[in-house]
Formats: structure tokens, sequence, C-alpha cells
């Protein structure tokens, strides 16, 4: 490994001693720093996105420095850069509408400061794409340093999955099966530590598929962000990315079509969130590399859920996934649908990386002759209501969804649905389809995770448990039920489900991957003549830009012009 100092990227901003330099110099000398701190070393962001109000995140004050002592001992200096912190549960419309702000700031970041390489320190749902996307398109040596999921709820002795468990208590609470008291005993057992949503929601997917790409230490992952080893691995990635810069170990590197193949391949076999199909689409991009969704579809067919993790599994969560031998273990039983010449952060191929990784519960990480789910965790679904497609999530509906023709009940706005969903007169049964519109990327704004539409109330109280559902929104990766989701294009922008009225007959039929209205094209035509677009959600500031450039859910959700063929690459900045 040579060490060409005069080749690192900082080295345009402290190199030479002359005038340019001089202030770059003297004001690192302000904060106390010294010329041997920095000279001949890499110069290592860590790109915090800890906030006082990011419970995912909440470790990552104390785990930076970690980053930092592992930077250290491996000869590079540290310097930590915050960007914005995407709390799921807190930020509002939607963390989805502030991906790419995160991503088109992690790349700005790095360009504008002197950084020769990059530790991406994320977890909570969008903070994992973002980061990538940022870094792909900056193209400077980094590493992925995943938060890690928070210990299993507990409450009256039973476990509780992040999400998955709110929303089915929920139901009983308003079907009367449990008492207020109940609820509030379940709202302070369900987070008790720091660490992202523990189910195989978002969070838990997209790491795992950052961890797939081979963007994270093999099988960082798995490991729950309360357990000691995340410390240790917090030191390792510190030291690992000061040698990355030597090597010049870039994303594009590591960042190839097989990998994208292997981290579709391994969301498929974790019975993954459905917001995978939009994230990996945009990061593919980034790296040039072109994915829609039919891979997603295509390997949805071939590999199956081996992953016993809920919402696809019944019992288990991500800190048993740990100790039954986490990701390493999971990409050994799925290894015959994996290319495992491609390499990681290691600058090894996975073939070494996962060569010494071991099943230690076999109920928690199936082999692929034993799944939980014979087919994939998701079904790309096209037709007259879909022409761009939408995607559902066949390991978490009841069976009778799997073809089911029904009369739709549609809503045009969430504030309607609220209003409605629970009145007693409501014209609806277990075969209706409920409908939920301008919801999606633009309409949303920010295409919210509303995809999981309640069950109306009399239905519930009736036993209804699952309806067939569909909107062009998302939904949580720990939701679960018979919702079909991100229908594009989507209403806002005048998509043919803008065109549905309540009562006509819809079939989906999931084998056939088909999504239909029953309306002729004529009758189709003439209500589009109607049709009055809505008002646009935004005038000015970010929501503007964002509704402005951001595409459609199949093609990532990524702005027009943050695509990596948008247009010459942006050059280095002058210094
Ligand atoms: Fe952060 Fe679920 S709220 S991962
Ligand atoms: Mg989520």
């Amino acid at each position: 490994m040579s060490k060409d100092v005069a080749k690192l990227r900082s080295n345009r901003w402290f190199g030479d001693k002359g005038l340019r330099t001089f202030g770059h110099r003297s004001r690192m000398m302000q904060m106390g720093y010294d010329p041997i701190d920095w000279e001949g070393r890499p110069i290592i962001a860590i790109i915090n996105t800890w906030s006082d109000i990011n419970p995912c995140h909440a470790h990552f004050r104390n785990r930076v420095e970690f980053v930092k002592t592992g930077i250290l001992q491996s000869g590079g200096f540290p310097l930590e850069l915050p960007a914005i912190s995407l709390a799921e549960q807190f930020v509002k419309p939607s963390a989805m509408m502030y991906r790419n702000m995160l991503a088109m700031e992690v790349e700005e970041l790095i360009r504008s400061h002197p950084i020769d390489g990059a530790v991406l320190m994320g977890g909570c749902d969008k903070t994992t794409p973002a980061l990538l996307m940022g870094a792909v398109s900056m193209n400077v040596p980094s590493i992925y340093l995943p938060a890690g999921p928070m210990l299993r709820g507990n409450w009256q002795g039973k476990t509780l999955g992040s999400g998955s468990d709110s929303w089915k208590y929920w139901d009983e609470l308003r079907a009367g099966n449990i008492t207020r008291a109940d609820w509030e005993g379940v709202e302070r057992g369900i987070a008790r530590s720091y660490g992202h949503c523990m189910t195989m929601g978002t969070a838990s997917t997209m790491t795992a598929i950052a961890d797939a790409l081979g963007m994270t230490l093999p099988g960082a992952s798995s490991i729950p962000a309360a357990d000691s080893n995340h410390i240790t691995m917090s030191k390792a990635v510190g030291r690992r990315i000061v040698d990355m810069v030597w090597e010049d170990l870039l994303p594009t590197q590591i960042l190839q079509l097989a990998s994208f193949q292997n981290a579709i391949a391994v969301a498929m076999a974790m019975g993954c969130s459905t917001n995978a199909i939009i994230h990996v689409i945009a990061m593919a991009r980034r790296a040039g590399v072109s994915i829609t969704l039919d891979d997603f579809d295509a390997a949805s067919r071939k590999v199956p859920v081996v992953a016993n993790v809920r919402p696809s599994g019944e019992t288990y969560l991500m800190e048993d996934f740990y100790y039954a031998g986490g990701l390493p273990a999971l990409m050994k039983q799925i290894e015959s649908h994996l290319d495992l010449s491609m390499i990681s952060v290691t600058g090894r191929p996975l073939s070494e990386d996962i060569s010494n990784a071991r099943v230690f519960n076999e109920d928690v990480i199936r082999s692929i002759d034993n799944p939980i789910y014979e087919e994939g965790a998701l079904a790309v679904l096209r037709g007259n209501l879909a022409p761009h497609g939408c995607v559902i999530k066949p390991s978490a509906c009841s069976a009778k969804f799997l073809d089911h023709t029904g009369p739709a009940l549609v809503f045009d706005s969430y504030e309607e649905l609220k209003e409605c969903i629970d009145d007693e007169d409501l014209d609806v049964t277990e075969d209706s389809i409920l409908v939920l519109r301008n919801a999606g990327p633009v309409g949303g704004p920010g295409m919210p995770e509303w995809g999981m539409l309640p069950i109306p109330q009399k239905l519930l109280r009736a036993g209804v448990r699952d309806m067939l559902r569909i909107s062009d929104a998302r939904m949580s990766g720990t939701s679960y039920g018979a919702c079909v989701l991100h229908i594009s294009p989507e209403a806002h922008i005048g998509g043919p489900l803008a065109l549905l009225r309540t009562g006509d007959i819809i079939r989906v039929n999931i084998r056939e991957r088909s999504i239909n209205m029953q309306v002729s094209d004529s009758e189709l035509e003439d209500r589009r003549a109607s049709w009055i677009p809505r008002e646009e959600p935004f005038g000015r500031g970010f929501g503007k830009m964002y509704s402005t450039h951001v595409s459609q859910a199949h093609d990532g959700c990524d702005f027009d012009f943050l695509q990596t063929a948008a247009g010459a690459a942006v050059p280095e900045p002058k210094i």
C-alpha cells in the first residue's frame, strides 16, 4: 500500500505553504490543531446524522468518538461533519421528502471540504439511501456505519416489535379487546433502547442492503445498537476507512450491477420493506447501474424469504437475527443466488467476507429448503390502474387476496379517509377495495407512509383483520396486510388512479402480476377530459424544488438534476 500524500484530495487545501493555504492552516491552528495532526494523513469526514430528536441515532454522539479513535489509530485525521438527521417518526410531512436533501448535503459536504474519505453514520429509514446516494455521486472512499437495531420491545411478558405491534394493538384497542391502560403499556414498552426499528422495516432492510452491497464491514448491519460489539465495530470502521483512502477504493468500484443484484436477493431473503425498491433504484442509478422494478420481481420469483423476522415472520426480531448468525449467515444460506466475487469495503470478495459465517438458530435463519415464504417478499403489478407499476408484499398479506375482485371505495385525501373510515354508515364490506390517492411523491407531498389504510371499525369488530388496499403512497416496512403501494404514475400528476370512481370493479391478481379497473378505455377518456388537477402543494422553498424535480416511484424518486446522467460531472472546487 503506497502512501502518496501528494495524491490526497486534502493536499489541495494544505499542501503548498503559500497565501491560499495560509488561511486553511492558520484556521486549523485556531482550533488547537498542529500541523502534525493533519500533515501526511488522510482527512476523514465523519458524516454524523445525530440529533436531539432522533432516537434511532441517539448513541451516535458517543459512537462517533470511537470512530475518531479508530481513525487516529490508523494514522488518519477525523473531522466530524453533522448532516440533517431524518428521524422517521418526527420529520413531516414525511422523511421521504428530505431523502434527496440529505443526499445532496452529503455530496456537497464532501465536495466543499478538504476530505479524502468518509464514514457515513445512519440507520433510520431514509438516512441509509441518502448517505449512500450522496457518497456514490461524490465518489471518494466511503464506508457506512449502520446504527444497529434497538433491543426487543417488552410489555407484560410479551415481546413487542417496532411499528408492527403498534398497528396490531391499535386495532385491538379500536375493536375493544384491550384497555387504554394496556395501550399505554405498549407505548412505554415498545421502544426501550437507542437504535433503529428492530422489525424487518425499512431501516433493517436498508442497512442489510448496504451491508450486502459491500458498503459496511461484513455483518455490521445486524449488530444491535446497544451491544458492545457495536462500539468495537465503530472503531474498526475508523481504522478501515484510512486504509481505504490509501488504497483508493471507491464506491463505484464496489457498487456494480452484480452487487445491486446481490443486495436485491438479500432483501428478498430478508422479507424486505417495500420501500427498498424505491431506494435501491435511486442508489443504483447514482452508481450508473440500471435497476428497474422488474429486477425485483425477477428476484422475488427466485429467492425465498428465509429470515424469520417480523412482520413477514411471526416471532423473531433483529436481536434474534444477530444471535442466529446475522447477515453473513443469511448470505451463506442463499449463496447460490449471489455473485460472491463482488468486493466490499474490506477490498476482499464476499466469498472471503462470509467464509466463516454460520447459522446458530435454524428457526430464525432458515435454509432455502425450509423458508418461511416460498417466493420472495415483493411482487410488481402492472395494468390499466398502474401502467408504470406498483408493488405488494405477498408475504405479509392474507392468501385470499392473491386473486381478488371487488368494488373500489375511493378516498381523495388522507383527511377524507380519517373522517369517514369509522363511520358506521360507510358502505363497505370485507370484499371492498379501499383506495387512497393523491398520496404519491408530488401529491402526498413526499409519498407518506399511509399505504396501510385502516380497516373500518365496524369490520374490525366483526373480526376482519385484512382487506385489499390500494394507494400511490408508501407504507412503513413494519406494516403488513394486502396493501398495493407506489401506484405509478401517481394520481396528482394525472395517473389513471385519478380517474377511478367509487363502485368501479378492480381486479388484483398477484400470480399474474396484474392490477386493472374494469372500466372501458372510452369511459376513461371521457373521465380524463373532465379531470381537474389539484392545486400544487408548494409555491416556494424546498418543497417547490422537491415537487418540480422529484421522479415517480418506479424511477426511485430521485431529483432529475441529481441523477448521474443529468449532465457533465461536477468539477472539483477551485481553491
Ligand atoms: Fe427510525 Fe424506525 S423510526 S428506524
Ligand atoms: Mg419505517
